[in-house]
Order: C-alpha cells, then structure tokens, then sequence
C-alpha cells in the first residue's frame, strides 16, 4: 500500500468543549490546555469564538502569541465584524484560520436565519471572499449539514472554494446522522463538488445518539481528511467526537482502516500524552470523566472480575486491545510514602505527564509530605490531585488563612474565616449557615463582598480508605458567567472552603467580582453575623 493519507486533528475542546455549560475555563487555564495540545501533537486548535466576549477575545490572542506550531482558529458567523475580531485574535499566530460558518439546513434557514437558500450561498460567498483578504487559510462549516439537502451542500461547497475556503465542513451539528448516512454524504460532497481537490473535506459529529465516533471513521473512509474533536468529548448537548476516541481507533484498527481506505492512515498525534492531557482538561473544567468512558475513564484498563485478571496475568492480550501504556497510563502503581525521596516523586510527577517548574514542583513536594505524615499510602491519584493544586505563579487574590467551624444537629453552624489578600491585608468573618459549609460560603461572601450563586458543588475522594484526600469541586455564577474552583484536603471542609475561594478568585481574576477597598479597622475584624 504506498498511498499515505493524514488525517488532520481539528481540536475544539476550547470553543464547541468550551462553550457548553458547566466546562468553562479562564485565561490561564485555556492556555495550559492549549500548550498540552500542541505537546499532544493535533494539527489544529480552534481557540475560541473571539465576537462571543472580550474574554474568550483575549485568551485566543494569547494562544495565538503562544502557541507556535499548530494552527490557530478563531469561529466567525458569517458577518464582517465576527470575522474582524477573529482576524485580530489570530492573526500573530504562526499558522492562522478563521473558520466561517453559516447554517445550511431547510430548518435553520428558514427560523433561524430567515434566508432564502440563494441569499445563504450569497452571504456565504461573499464572507468568504472577505475573510480570505485577510488569511490565506479559510475554513467554511454548513452547520446542520447532515438534514441538508446534499446538492444544495455541493452547490455552496464549489462556490466558497471558489471564493477562497482551504477547509470544508460537514457538521453533524444535532448528532442526527446515521453512519452508513453520513459517510454517503460525504461521498455524494466529494463526487458532486467539481472542485472539491482544492480543498480539505473536514467532519464535525455529535454525540446526540452516541454516534460521533462512528460518524467520524464513516467520514474518514468516505474520504474526509479531518476530523473535529474535544478531549474527553466534551462540547454541546451530549458532546463531539473523543479525540481520544477517534486517535485510538486509528491506532489500535490500523490494519482494518487501512484496508478500507485503501491508504495508510497517519495522524501526527503522540497517543502517550492523552492521559495527561485528558486529566488536564478534567481537572480545569470541573468536570468529571465517567468511570467507564472509552479510552480515559477510571474503568479502561482495570480488570476486575477473577477471570479476567487471571486471563491478562497469562497474557495481556487476553482482555486488552491496547497498552495502558500506550495512552500514558502509568503501570507504576507502586506507592509512594513519607520515606520516598525527591527523584522518586519527580520521576513520578513526570510518569504522570506534569512538567513543573521548580517552584511549583517545590510546593507539591511540600504537599506531598504533609499528605504522606498523614496518610500511609500517597496514591498516583493523590499526586495528581496535590499537582494540580498547586499554587498557580500568579498570586492569588484570596488565601485562606485559617477557618473554625461549629456545627451540630442541635445547633445552627458557625464559621468563622479568616482570608489574607495577595497585598497582606487580613480580613474576617463569621457567618451562620444551613450546615458548615454553607456557614463558611457564606462566611466568604462577606469578606470579598459578593454573593454569587452555587451552581454545582461536589466533594469525591481521591482515593478508597478512610484517610482518602476529599476533593471538592464547585461552579458559581456572577450574573451571565460561571467560575470553578477546586480544593483538596483529607479535611472535606477545608477542601470546600479552598474550591468556594479557587473560583472567586477566578471571578475577582475576570473582573466580575470588584475587590472591596479597605475601610479601616473596623472592617478588618468584622465579626457581623449573616
Ligand atoms: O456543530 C456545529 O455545527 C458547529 C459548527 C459551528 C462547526 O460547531
Ligand atoms: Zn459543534
């Protein structure tokens, strides 16, 4: 077999991941993700919807300057100003795109964009034409392209190419599609598109019905040469296609789609780094992969049923179509304790995909003895847990200083919180609560003088046993944005209380949350009750 076809990885874990609630991250966060994606190897991130806010603006300039070796997209409507602020965003990148879209289905015309289909074809031209003035590399999306009608999909295909478009899409943008339908429709784009060579056909699936992957390697074998994904498949409604998923697939049914396609399959993506980068996207969201997720879950690689295990301890083949390893699992299991010195835990930080620098690396080595004199066993989970605690260079606004609680079944909870600023000043408060978590959220609220509204809190263990680390997730929102935050201790309260803070830091960090100036002593020891 000599023909060779690359497969291009679009990621949008940062726009279609990104915008879907509850997986919002800030600045630093979509730019630690997006170095992990550039370490991974995908061909493309699309960094974000720049006209959406002058955060999600800021953060693709930031990649943009950042990030050199990928490509970096910006999403427009097709109108001038959305693709103006795009071009902005992106255009200090090495290798940049604006990816213009407009719907293209009978449904999404005529409610939502109320346009006869010639005027779609027209606008469509013409904002291609447009982008293509300012970057040479165009992406055009039909958005509901699976319930078009598929001449209608060929006739603006041919024209935007004409009118410049180096990519075109095919979204599944409901999930809707069958596979056997969807890679006809790629078929029926690439034979009834005359010049369809000039440009790369590109598939976007949903999971509505849990077909994105299969949707994907549909279009793959139909011809497609990129395929659009997130990490974990996060995105809208039910979510995109795996990256891990799809990535995986290639690899471990090479054979098989190599034959289909009748060429070998390349994809520039280094599979080892997807533990890392998945645990990465976890953890800055908030959200939680299912145990049993293909590829990344807790589940993947265990086997617990006696038959099973005992088949893998004769030969791994038995039950496992692919290595741990080969997704950067790591085998090493091997605990560490208070006795483990500091190449051990480095070497183990490593194997577990962190590159800190030294004064992070410092800090969680701090942690990590602490955890250790409390806890026999310091678990992988427990590492990545302290890691990704750890404190970011930027100081934070609030740190939490120390917090007494009291609470009981036959009394109201109390806490009392004492929080020092980034410039020294200390503040305090008590508050009442319904329970002691509510009593320190509340307790918080006073002191940064605000009061958002918790939108999701979660507290899970690390790990099994009794001395297990709690960690505590929350979301809160400030009027149309939402923040996370994150906090881990063996003392569950204190982790909330270190998740309710990482998050309003991030609001005070956006500047949804005005810090209060100092008023005097007074307020420095306020003690009023909520
Ligand atoms: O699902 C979809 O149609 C999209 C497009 C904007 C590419 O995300
Ligand atoms: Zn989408």
């Amino acid at each position: 077999m000599n023909t060779v076809r690359t497969i291009r990885i679009f990621d949008t874990t940062l726009r279609d991941g990104e915008q879907a609630p509850g997986f919002s991250m800030n600045q630093a966060e979509k730019l630690e993700v997006a170095r992990a994606l550039d370490a991974l190897g995908v061909d493309v991130i699309e960094a974000g919807f720049a006209i959406a806010s002058p955060g999600d603006f800021d953060s693709i300039q930031q990649i943009a300057r950042a990030v050199r070796r990928p490509i970096i997209a910006s999403l427009s409507r097709a109108v001038e100003r959305d693709i103006d602020t795009s071009w902005e965003a992106v255009r200090g990148a090495e290798r940049p795109r604006i990816h213009v879209f407009i719907a293209t289905s009978p449904i999404h015309m005529q409610y939502k964009l109320k346009m006869k289909p010639d005027e779609v074809i027209e606008r469509a031209v013409a904002m291609v034409r447009y982008a293509k003035r300012k970057c040479p590399d165009i992406e055009f999306s039909a958005e509901d392209a699976s319930r078009s009608d598929p001449a209608f999909l060929c006739r603006i295909f041919s024209e935007v190419i004409d009118a410049g478009a180096t990519t075109i899409n095919v979204p599944d943008t409901v999930g809707y599609a069958m596979p056997s339908e969807f890679g006809e429709l790629i078929r029926t784009i690439r034979a009834g598109t005359p010049n369809i060579d000039a440009a790369v056909v590109s598939a976007h699936c949903h999971n509505d019905l849990g077909f994105a992957l299969a949707n994907s390697l549909a279009a793959i074998e139909a011809g497609a040469d990129q395929v659009e994904c997130t990490m974990n498949g996060i995105g809208e409604r039910a979510g995109n296609t795996a990256l891990e998923e799809i990535v995986m697939t290639m690899r471990t049914r090479a054979a098989y789609l190599n034959a289909a396609c009748g060429a070998e399959l390349r994809c520039g993506v280094d599979s080892s780094k997807i533990y890392a980068t998945s645990r990465l996207v976890s953890s800055v969201t908030g959200a939680r992969v299912q145990p049993n997720k293909a590829i990344v879950g807790d589940n993947a690689f265990a086997h617990e049923s006696g038959i099973h295990q005992h088949g893998v301890l004769s030969n791994r083949e038995t039950y496992e179509i692919m290595t741990p390893e080969s997704i950067g699992l790591p085998r090493n299991k091997m605990v560490l304790g208070k006795h483990s010195g500091r190449h051990a835990f480095d070497e183990r930080l490593k194997e577990l995909g962190f590159q800190l620098d030294q004064g992070r690396a410092e800090l969680v080595f701090e942690a990590f003895k602490t955890l250790a004199d409390k806890k026999k066993i310091v678990t992988n989970r427990d590492l990545e847990a302290l890691a990704r605690d750890a404190v970011p260079s930027a100081p934070a606004a609030w740190q939490l200083e120390r917090f007494i609680i009291n609470s009981g079944t036959t009394i109201a909870a109390t806490s009392a919180i004492s929080l020092v600023s980034a410039d020294g000043e200390k503040r305090e408060q008590v508050a009442i609560g319904d329970g002691p978590i509510d009593a320190c959220f509340n307790a918080i609220d006073g002191i940064v003088g605000a009061k958002p509204l918790l939108e999701d809190f979660s507290v899970d263990s690390v790990t099994d046993g009794k001395d297990a680390q709690g960690e505590a997730r929350v979301r809160i929102r400030l009027s149309e944005q939402t923040f996370n935050g994150r906090g881990v201790s063996t003392d569950v309260v204190e982790a909330s209380v270190r998740a309710y803070i990482d998050a309003i830091n991030d609001a005070i960090e956006d500047g949804a949350i005005v810090p209060r100036p100092v008023a005097g002593a007074e307020q420095e020891r306020s003690t009023q009750c909520q």
